[in-house]
């Protein structure tokens, strides 16, 4: 059973503050959790393999900016991304509340990573997995969502309040089938419920306490808040948490003034942006100490940066994220840790990120230094 020591409703920081106490006790077990690292040095099959994913130091940009700049290596769980840990976590949701049993259907509407994690999750426990994704989505994840035997459906991308849009959609076919869940990743909360239980308490242990921020981009925000609650508990409100927003999304303008309105217009980015505040962010928008608003042309650079200065092969919604660990840094000045997170690998999206028309067609060509232009290498 999901562990709910951080479930009360609360409403103010003060009183949420006031839960401390039980995180700090569930830090030291949560990795007893079944299903996540059992502590020795076997685990349980693939959902064993979820979670304690290493902490990366980033030498050149700590170098840089005289401050510690860490990055959590999710491209090295065992379905790539940082989605793992929240289809885990969607799926034992449904079979704690009988919504799901053997033999049955998980539905989902998802972006690609998300359907990738509960393919993977759906294999391991016997379950079969239906996928609806809109149709703008990379190539390489619809493949590789059906190489996993789900049965994916690509939809029009529209807006969510249209009837039609993928989570609709999923959400209905859930209904139409027996013994089959919806597992509604943007407002399900067992999605941040994952990062309270896992990613914050491997953050806290893996830098002994030693972290001044947390900052990284939200498609269902279940990785922001869910990590920032559990940081700002443990540490009694003293690390501070930032929104990582890319263009074209409402949460920047949110957080900095209040209003739902969205900064700039579409991006390259995979999987982040938002265009209202779901039910995984909403309790906690309040905890945000404030928003970075990064542009597609910096995001590019860091994915060039990050191969050529560090060996990492990353999606350019972990770029953004470090292009805003960088500037969170600077903020908070010299002798700083921030902690973000390395969401996937390249490989995903590499015949965009890595061709030459595709850069040309996003006018970002421009945006990646002569040095680095080398890697430039597919036409
Ligand atoms: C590549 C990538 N980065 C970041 C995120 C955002 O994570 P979250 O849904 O926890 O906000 C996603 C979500 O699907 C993703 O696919």
């Amino acid at each position: 059973m999901l562990k709910s020591a951080l479930r009360p409703v609360v409403t103010g920081l003060s009183s949420r503050l006031s839960h401390g106490a039980a995180v700090r006790a569930m830090a030291a077990t949560s990795h007893a959790e079944p299903g996540l690292s059992i502590g020795g040095s076997e685990v349980h099959g693939f959902v064993g393999a979820v979670g304690n994913t290493p902490l990366i130091r980033l030498a050149k940009l700590s170098d840089e900016t005289g401050c510690n700049i860490l990055a959590k290596a999710e491209f090295m769980s065992p379905g790539g991304s940082i989605k793992d840990r929240a289809a885990l976590f969607l799926v034992k949701d449904a079979e704690a509340k009988g919504q799901l049993k053997p033999g049955g259907t998980v539905v989902e509407g998802t972006a690609g990573n998300t359907g990738i994690g509960l393919a993977h999750v759906c294999r391991s426990k016997g379950y079969k997995c239906v996928i609806y994704m809109p149709d703008t989505q990379s190539q390489e994840k619809i493949d590789l969502l059906r190489m996993l035997g789900a049965d994916v459906r690509p939809v029009p991308a529209v807006a969510f309040d249209n009837p039609q849009n993928y989570n609709h959609q999923a959400k209905r076919h859930a209904e139409s089938l027996d013994n089959a869940v919806w597992t509604n990743q943007f407002d399900n909360t067992a999605n941040r419920e994952a990062h309270i239980q896992t990613t914050g308490p491997e953050i806290w242990r893996q830098t002994n306490g030693k972290i001044d921020a947390f900052t990284c981009a939200t498609g269902t925000g279940g990785t922001l808040a869910g990590t920032v609650r559990y940081l700002k508990e443990i540490s009694d409100g003293r690390v501070k948490g930032y929104l990582a927003d890319p263009p074209g999304s409402v949460l920047y303008k949110l957080v900095e003034t209040g209003k739902l309105e969205r900064e700039g217009t579409g991006s390259i980015t995979e999987g982040i942006g938002q265009g209202r505040l779901t039910s995984n962010l909403a309790p906690d928008l309040d905890l945000l100490d404030g928003a970075v608003h990064i542009p597609d042309a910096e995001s590019i650079k860091m994915v060039y940066r990050l191969l050529d200065e560090e060996g990492l092969y990353v999606g350019a919604s972990s770029a953004l994220n470090v292009v805003a660990a960088v500037e969170v840094a600077k903020r908070l000045g010299k002798g700083s840790t921030v902690v973000t997170m390395l969401c996937d690998g390249a490989y995903r999206y590499q015949t965009r990120l890595f061709s030459r028309v595709w850069l040309q067609s996003k006018k970002l060509d421009s945006a990646i230094p002569e040095r680095l232009q080398k890697y430039v290498v597919l036409p």
